[in-house]
């Protein structure tokens, strides 16, 4: 096609300017975009879910321009107004939000325009896209953020929970998946509320660091009207913790940089991690061959072949939703990488991971609150339906797995043996007990003296699984004492 052609065949000019997107930038350009080009650019199909953030970017960028005389104090009120009657409209869903537009904060200009006319268009001063956008996605992440703190803590007391009505049963604690040395239940749990804890501090973190003002940077440079930036973060609440402002101190940086958003992923996939290895262990204690758990029945599903059948497909599929969130994290930082400064628009690649990260760990540790720990019962003011333990199944396997051993061994070094030399007796103690198929406890005295000489009667208090237990009372140790004082740390944390 020939200039002359191209020219001649675009669509007449517009009255409104952002109306399609060949006439969104300027009379530069002489042809329209295809509709393949179009689909594959424009990302209002997903980054209208910022549109919250996007409205309240621009009133602070407004109210600041107000305030620095940039605009008039009319402009003002009509940009206000416009962007009420928006918010209506995007709510009642009657907003017609269009591809031509290419995104979010284009299809919402365009309307304020068509609402409110020239002050509309004296909105977009002093500010670009690129910083616009790097605003609203850390605007709308640090919400996101303080929503998955919530359900982070709401995961912890559910674990608390299930912990504190366990602290006295007994456990086979595993290395290598054998079984190693007796632990409590409530400890066990207590593992993944430190986990948790540490999740919950990683994405506090991230916070800080996301709630900074990229606003006033424009396209990449700053810009030449008198913004004041100290004022429009303290309005959109990018404060520290003191209530001063924190604004992006480099313009280049504000609008091309999305570590917040790695970083966040960083954080969202070790949180998943967590519940991943949490899912593991559910899904091997509820084989039939632990049997240690049972999880209720609205978290798993029946075979349509096998009737015997209850798969435990919650937890199953948070393990596999792992992937995908570490998936996402591989995705942004790869998209990072080789940028050159400042904006790209490699960048609008961000959010479909970003969005869906947050997606999969909301949902996964709201599900995995309520599978552990229940749902409350207005009836009874109780939290029900959680997993279940089976104390019984979980002591026959601690028994089958000679979980007093390094007990024993302890015994002897306490009668004056070295340690390797107990180590060595107790083996063929316990070659004995898997002969005899017993339990090391249940070995006459007279066998365990045959071991060595020194081995009393009061071995059968070091031999119980309770006696073993009490004895690991070091600080983070398994002693249900240890465990109380752990529980009221955490209960007095959570509130
Ligand atoms: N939709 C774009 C994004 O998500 C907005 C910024 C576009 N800026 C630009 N100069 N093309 O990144």
């Amino acid at each position: 096609m020939s200039k002359a052609q191209a020219t001649s065949a675009a669509p007449a000019p517009s009255h409104n300017q952002l109306d399609t997107k060949a006439q969104a930038w300027s009379a530069l350009f002489e042809e329209p975009m295809s509709d393949l080009v179009k689909r594959y650019t424009s990302s209002v199909f997903f980054d209208k879910r910022l549109w919250q953030a996007d409205i309240a970017g621009s009133l602070a960028h407004a109210e600041m321009l107000a305030a620095q005389a940039v605009i008039s104090a009319e402009d003002h009120a009509s940009i206000q107004r416009g962007m009420a009657q928006i918010t209506q409209e995007i709510e009642s869903g009657a907003f017609e939000w269009k591809l031509d537009l290419e995104d979010v904060h284009l299809n919402i200009e365009a309307r304020l325009t068509q609402l409110v006319g020239d002050a509309g268009k004296r909105l977009h001063t002093g500010r670009s896209r690129n910083d616009q956008v790097a605003t609203d996605v850390r605007l709308w992440l640090r919400g996101e953020i303080d929503l998955i703190g919530d359900l982070l803590k709401e995961l912890q007391v559910s674990l608390v929970d299930v912990a504190e009505q366990n602290v006295d049963v007994i456990l086979p604690g595993f290395t290598h998946l054998q079984v190693a040395q007796p632990v409590s239940f409530g400890h066990h749990m207590l593992a993944y509320v430190e986990m948790f804890k540490r999740d919950a501090e990683r994405m506090a973190d991230v916070r800080r660091r996301t709630n900074v003002l990229p606003l006033g940077s424009a396209a990449l440079a700053g810009t030449t009207y008198p913004l004041d930036r100290e004022r429009v973060a303290k309005t959109l609440g990018m404060v520290d913790a003191n209530g001063s402002p924190v604004v992006c101190q480099n313009s280049l940086d504000a609008v091309s940089d999305r570590d917040f958003a790695i970083e966040f992923t960083a954080a969202a996939s070790l949180c998943m991690v967590h519940v991943s290895r949490l899912s593991e262990e559910l899904i091997i204690w509820m084989s039939q061959n632990f049997g240690f758990i049972k999880i209720a029945d609205r978290f798993t599903t029946g075979s349509s072949i096998m009737p015997q059948k209850k798969n435990p497909d919650v937890p199953e599929l948070a393990r596999g939703k792992t992937g995908r969130v570490v998936g996402h994290l591989m995705g942004l930082i790869t998209l990072m990488k080789g940028q050159p400064l400042a904006y790209n628009k490699d960048n609008q690649e961000d959010k479909e991971p970003l969005f869906d990260t947050v997606d999969t760990l909301k949902d996964t540790l709201r599900i995995f609150a309520e599978m552990v720990g229940g749902q409350l019962n207005p009836a009874t003011g109780h939290k029900e339906g959680g997993i279940t333990v089976n104390p019984q199944a979980m002591e026959n396997a601690v028994k089958r797995g000679y979980a007093t051993a390094t007990d024993l061994a302890d015994y002897l070094v306490k009668k004056g043996l070295p340690f390797r030399d107990a180590h060595e007796t107790v083996a063929h103690a316990v070659k004995a007990a898997t002969t005899h198929a017993c339990d090391l406890s249940e070995l006459p005295l007279a066998v365990l003296q045959g071991f060595h000489p020194q081995i009393d009667k009061d071995v059968y208090e070091v031999l119980s699984l309770r006696g073993s237990l009490n004895a690991r009372s070091t600080l983070g140790g398994t002693a249900p004492a240890q465990v109380r004082i752990q529980l009221a740390r955490h209960r007095a944390r959570l509130g």
